[in-house]
Parts: structure tokens; sequence; C-alpha cells
């Protein structure tokens, strides 16, 4: 392994303005959780911390719209988020939060050194201000038209259609988001982090020291340096922050990617009075677990505060997953389309693990992914269930029936050995896999030992055995109970909770990473328990229930994003006059053979009963209809449709679903009573 004395692990500060869902767990908490597990089993001295990144104008505008306080709002998610990570085993050393009074030191210290160095440059600037509400608007409290991709959307700091990162005087149309007024400029004093001037020391630690980053990760780094750094601001005219630890700003706070990377390091001050070592010495190895919206923070401008400041490390990695998606699109959470963990686990009480193995397994590490309940579904039935499941389960059913759940004294062949050899070489690769942050990878590798043995198994059939060669038998389940004792090893850091019941039904121990394939981890003679089944297969119907949420979720968006049509042009009484409309009753009703829409119906319309062809088979069927009334435009000029001579057309009324249906009187009428 590394030449590191202790390990520093970051994950990024969720914001605690809504809660967690499937897309943070695959791209940040569950790949950290796995890196961090492995290291503690391998015995390292580690630290992971996390926290709630309470500041920032997404949690005032969101306090606002619910009309409470900010701290109302962060407190709700904070909790929320902590007690869910909890749940899933997301195993923080300390998840703390931003809003605390040590952070608040903490990043007013950091902001303090700087200040004093002449790490910032003093500018004022005109920035947008509304005047009704008496405020400068920063960031998301202005929205506008990108002027990139012309997102009429588009943040003061940010396009979130084209990524791309903004000012709010690049907007086109600015608006203020506070009132919806046209927002006047006004000049306010900032201090910038001159970022230009740390260019030469970036470029030489990152596109040159660190060519073994991922590529999406190295790639941005690279793209933003080559277009030249520029200083950035990194104070805000707003309420809601920390305050500026500088004479004569009132009204003044850090900007919350300013204050939020600082977080980590204040969760460290709480958890150990020997914080300094794990973010100032050289023998430590810093890691940052991050989306990929987070890299140029992660990797450009927190290293340049750090640098500033003087006394700290350099992350040695950024690691950042692409985006997971749901069904097809992306995950948003003002559109409510995502999987909520703490939904999840209510729904799915106790299958903690098979979320975690179904956003390793399909983790967006290189590319995009998508997330579908039947995927989940198939990955829990076929996989968990069927493989590693049924694996241990033969295992410990027959151990228990041929030998009381005692461990048999066998004498293995040289096949027996070679199975067994197995388990140090697929440690190795998982190894070498987790240590390269390819945790999919890593994954597949662990569950290669519940495949080898179920296979084994398969093979060697001791079931039918027994009858004939009992001491075979002895050596095939002594082979079986071996990998079984490995797997919980093997699967710590990505299953824990599995890892936990495999060792109870086995009545072992932890064991050290370091130690499997070094020794037999069960002894001849030890008893172990009566087994209980690992997993449970999914049923349709609880995948039908997830898939009917979403649908309902997106009917309910398709709503509110509806518009109504704008009004026609006029016309004139005579234009209407001309419109022959009357109440026909339907006499008869048949499908158009080869189409989905069209019925073919006779209308009884007073003058006549004429044929008309109407697309309206998918709302009503050919028997139901019969005698019905509706409205028929009789001078509309005949239409072949599908070799049927259509004369006139009912009247439809649409809805914003496209579903149809007849415009009808509300009592009956003589068939040819006019519509006028
Ligand atoms: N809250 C940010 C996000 O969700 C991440 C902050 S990471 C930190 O995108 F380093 F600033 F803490
Ligand atoms: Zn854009």
């Amino acid at each position: 392994m590394s030449e590191f004395k202790r390990y520093m692990i970051t994950s990024a500060l969720p914001y605690a303005n809504g809660p967690v869902h499937i897309g943070h767990l695959a791209g940040v908490y569950i790949p950290s959780d796995i890196y961090t597990r492995y290291l503690r089993l391998r015995g390292r001295d580690v630290l992971w911390v996390c926290g709630s990144d309470e500041h920032g104008v997404p949690i005032t505008l969101k306090a606002k719209k619910e009309n409470t306080s900010p701290q109302a709002v962060v407190d709700r998610y904070h909790e929320i988020i902590k007690k869910s990570f909890e749940e899933l085993g997301i195993s923080f050393d300390i998840y703390s939060r931003t809003s605390s009074a040590l952070h608040h030191e903490t990043a007013s210290e950091m902001f303090r050194t700087i200040y004093d160095k002449q790490g910032f440059i003093e500018n004022t600037t005109e920035q947008f201000y509304d005047a009704e509400a008496n405020q400068f608007l920063a960031d998301r409290y202005i929205t506008g038209t990108c002027p990139h991709c012309g997102n009429e959307k588009a943040y003061g700091d940010q396009c979130e259609k084209c990524g791309t990162s903004l000012n709010a005087t690049d907007l086109i149309q600015p608006r203020s988001s506070v009132t919806g007024n046209v927002p006047q400029l006004k000049a306010t004093k900032h201090w910038f982090l001159p970022l230009d001037k740390h260019e030469p020391f970036l470029r030489q630690w990152i596109l040159e020291d660190h060519k073994e980053w991922k590529p999406n990760v190295y790639g941005q780094c690279k793209s933003w340096i080559d277009k030249g750094l520029q200083a950035r601001a990194v104070s805000r005219d707003l309420d809601w922050g920390v305050k500026l630890p500088i004479e004569n700003t009132e009204g003044k706070v850090l900007y919350v990617w300013f204050d939020a990377p600082v977080g980590y390091i204040s969760a460290t001050k709480e958890l150990t009075p020997d914080w300094e070592k794990y973010w100032k010495d050289k023998d430590t190895k810093l890691v940052h677990f991050i989306g990929k919206d987070n890299i140029v923070f992660h990797c450009i401008i927190f290293p340049a505060m750090l640098k500033a400041e003087g006394s700290y490390i350099m992350p040695e990695n950024v690691p950042a997953n692409e985006f997971l998606n749901l069904e097809g699109d992306k995950i948003s959470t003002s559109r409510n389309w995502a999987v909520w963990l703490h939904e999840y686990l209510l729904d799915f009480d106790g299958k903690q693990d098979v979320l975690r193995y179904v956003l390793t397994a399909n983790a967006p590490e290189t590319k995009d992914n998508d997330f579908t309940w039947k995927d989940f579904q198939a990955r829990n039935n076929n996989e968990l269930v069927a493989v590693l499941g049924n694996f241990v389960n033969r295992t410990l059913v027959l151990t228990n029936k041929y030998y009381d759940g005692l461990i048999p004294e066998a004498t293995l062949t040289e096949a027996d050995e070679a199975i067994l050899s197995q388990i140090t070489t697929i440690k190795e690769s998982v190894e070498k896999s987790i240590e390269n942050y390819r945790f999919r990878e890593a994954l597949k590798e662990a569950m290669s030992l519940a495949r080898l043995g179920n296979k084994y198994l398969a093979d060697t059939e001791p079931w039918k055995l027994v009858k004939t060669d009992p001491e075979r038998v002895k050596a095939i389940l002594y082979v079986s109970l071996e990998i079984t004792a490995a797997l919980p090893v093997l699967l710590e850091p990505f299953l824990p909770f599995t890892a936990n019941k495999m060792r109870t039904f086995l009545r072992m121990d932890k064991v050290n990473w370091d130690e499997l394939g070094t020794k037999n981890l069960l002894t001849v003679g030890h008893q172990i328990e009566k087994p209980k089944l690992l997993f449970d297969k999914i049923e349709d119907k609880q995948i039908e229930a997830q898939v009917n949420k979403l649908l309902a979720t997106k009917k309910a968006n398709e709503a509110e994003n509806h518009k109504d049509e704008a009004q026609k042009e006029n016309i004139s009484f005579e234009d209407f006059q001309g419109m022959d409309i009357r109440i026909g009753t339907i006499v008869e009703a048949e499908k158009v053979p080869k189409t989905k829409k069209l019925l073919k119906l006779k209308v009884d319309t007073g003058l006549d009963e004429r044929t008309v062809v109407s697309g309206i088979a998918e709302f009503y069927k050919p028997e139901d209809i019969i005698g019905k009334q509706v409205s028929i435009l009789m001078n509309l000029a005949p239409r072949k449709i599908k070799g049927i001579e259509s004369q006139g057309m009912i009247l439809m009324a649409e809805n914003i679903d496209g579903e149809l249906a007849f415009v009808a009187p509300d009592k009956h009428l003589k068939s040819g009573s006019m519509i006028k």
C-alpha cells in the first residue's frame, strides 16, 4: 500500500435544503463509505468527515417560500439527512454542520489569515440590487437568460442547463427572484481570491503532478486552467452565512463556496484535538469525494485558498463521479424526480444493502448512468438472492443437516486447495480496484468469490455424493465454509449489514483484511448457527408501486408546466354562423380494422344517418356509445379516412393528458337540434 501514515477523507457536504437522494449516494457517499470501511478493515489511521452545508442562497430562498427562517429550514433537513445516512450505514466519523459556532470561527479564521497575508484583492464593482426588497441580488437571487444556451431560468452564478458558471451581470434580461423586478446596478465592495496568481502552482500541481486523476476530473481542471483563471469574489451582500471578519462590513458574509469546504476542517476539529496532523502533516493522504458539479471548487478554488493560507496540505486525489439519472431523466430536487433515501428506507425496511449493492454495481464512475426499478429488482433477485444468498444458504443448511452445524474435519484435494487459493487472488484484485477508486469493479470481483462457491457446489453436488462418498462431502463443505467465512471480509466495505449477518450465522468475529488468505478462518469442530435467509426476492408489486409513484410525479409536473393555449384571433359572427353544428345520436359504432385510434360511427343527425370516422377508439368502446348524443360539425368537407368517406366531424374536448371526451348536451335533445 502507499507510503502515507494516515488518511483524511472528506465527502461533499450536502445542502440542507432538501433530503438526500440516490444520485447523491451513488456519486459520493456510497463510494466514500466503501473506501473508508476498507481502510479501517486494513487497520489504517483514518478520519472521515462530512456535514450539512447550511449557507447559500437556495436555503434562504426556500425559507422565504415556506415563510420560515433559514435556521428552521436547515434544522429540519440536517436531522433528516443525518438520520437517513446513519440508517444506510454511511459510517462517517462525524456528521457536522456549517451553522455551528465552531465552523463560523474556523471559516472566519481562514479568511482572516489570508486577508492578513494580503491574499485578497479588494474591489468595488456594480452588482444587481433590488430597491423594493432593499437588497443585493447575489447568485440565485437573480435569474435570467443564459448567454450561452438561451435557458431562460439561468441563475446569477450558474446555468444548470449548460453547466456554465456565470456572473450575474452576464445574464440577458435579469430579474430579481425576490420581487420579479428588473434589478438596478449599485456599487459595492467585495473581496476576491486572485486565482490567476495561483495559476502556476495549480498548473504544476494538477496538470503535471497528478496525471493519474480520473480523466473527467483532470480534463475539467485542464480546461479551466487553459482558459485562464480569474479572480473570484469570496464575499457576498447577504444576511445568511458567516459574517465577514473585518471591520465595517455590515451585511456582508463569506461566499458559501468559501465557507463550505472549510467545513471539512471544522468537522475534524470538532472530532479530535489532534486535527492538525490530519490537515497539515505531509504524511497524510487527503482525499475529497465529490460529484462532478463540484470539481472546480475542490480542485482549483479550495486548494488556492489553502495555498494562500499557507499551512495546509493539498488533496492527493479528488475522485468525482458522473451523474446518475432516474428512469431516463435527470434527477431533480425541484421537480421531485428522485428516489429519496428516507423514503426508500421506509418502503424497503431492512434492505439497506440492496440499495448499496445496486448503486455500486451501477455507479456512474466513468459516464452518466441510469437507475431503473427494473434493474434494481433484477440485481436483487438474480445476483444477491440467486448467487450470494443461495450459496451461503446451501452451505449452512448442509452443514447443519450433515454435521449438526459443526465444522467437519476433512482431507482436501489439490483442486480444493486451488479453489481456496482464489480467496487471496480475489482479495488482491479487490484491493487494487478500491485503491484506484474503481468500486463497481471491486464489488464485481468480491462477488466473484460467491459465484465461484456457487459453481463449486453445483459442480460437486454434495447432496448427491453424501450417500456414496461422505468423506468427500466433508471436504466440499469445509471448502464452502471457508469461502463463506471469507465473504464477510471482502463484502464488509460494500454490504456491511449482510457481512454482519453472515458473521452471526458463522458465530465469527470480525477478521482484519490482511489476515484473509493467510490462515483458515474456521476451526474444526466450531459450532455455527441455524441459517436464516440473507436476502428475499423483491416482488413485481413492490416495483410497480415505485414506478407508479414516479408516474404520479411526472403527471404532477406536466400539469404544473402546462400552459393554457393563448386565445386565437377574433372571428366575425358570420364566420361562426358559417359552421353548421348540430346534436346527433350515435346509432352504430365499430372499430376501423388495423387502426388503434379510429372508430367508424353512424350518426342520426335529424337530416340523415351519416358515416363519420372519429379518432376516439382509445377512450370509448364501440358497444358503450350506442345511443350517446354528440355534437357534429355537419358541413366540414367530406374526407376519405382509411378508405371510408367521413361526412362531418364529432367535436371533442381534450385535457392536458390528451384524453378526449364528447361535447354533449346536459339533457336529451331531439337529433338535429342546432348549436348556435
Ligand atoms: N453543498 C454542495 C453541493 O451539494 C457541496 C459542498 S462541498 C463543500 O453541491 F466542500 F463545499 F463542502
Ligand atoms: Zn446555459
